[in-house]
């Protein structure tokens, strides 16, 4: 099987949108909306701080992740905030969110970040099964947001 793993381009937020309809319809924090998934893949796509990229089969997106920086006082440094892990539902299980993730992991530690993060949805169990096997550690904090803007 010939995946590719690469930086995400303009061409390629259609299909990214269309990723992100299936990852929020199983997150019940996010509600999904094209015109905000579009102009924030265009803000991460312009953005030389942060990362997105793509898993590419046979010539279709079929996968994303993206990591943002953040600065940590607890680390002393910059750690990144990985967002946006998603595997098209007939492309999962073939080893192409562990390479995603090794993208995104190696670029982090080329950049000099010294932590990764990430929210998971408390009850998407399979999620939370495929970071326990790539390493990851559940952590006691507890997510909270305050949102600043009313939704349309
Ligand atoms: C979670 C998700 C990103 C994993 O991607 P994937 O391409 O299916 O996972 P991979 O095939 O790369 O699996 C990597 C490893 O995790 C393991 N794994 C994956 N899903 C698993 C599960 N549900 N239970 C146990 N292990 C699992 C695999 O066995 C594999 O182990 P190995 O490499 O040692 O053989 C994908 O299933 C997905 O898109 N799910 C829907 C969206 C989602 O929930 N995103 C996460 C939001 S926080």
């Amino acid at each position: 099987m010939d995946i590719t793993i690469r930086t995400a381009e303009p061409p390629d937020i259609e299909a990214l949108v269309g990723l992100l309809h299936s990852l929020f319809a199983i997150e019940a924090d996010f509600t999904f909306d094209p015109h905000r998934q579009r102009s924030g893949l265009t803000l991460l796509i312009e953005s030389s701080a942060d990362r997105l990229v793509v898993a590419e089969l046979e010539g279709r997106v079929v996968g994303m992740c993206s990591v943002q920086t953040l600065i940590s006082t607890a680390e002393g440094g910059r750690v990144g905030l990985v967002e946006d892990m998603v595997v098209a539902a007939d492309c999962q299980g073939l080893g192409i969110g562990r390479k995603l993730l090794d993208e995104i992991e190696g670029w982090a530690a080329g950049t000099g970040l010294t932590r990764l993060q990430l929210l998971a949805d408390c009850a998407n169990e399979p999620a939370l099964a495929f970071y326990d096997r790539l390493g990851w550690q559940r952590t006691a904090l507890v997510g909270l947001r305050k949102m600043l803007r009313e939704r349309d």
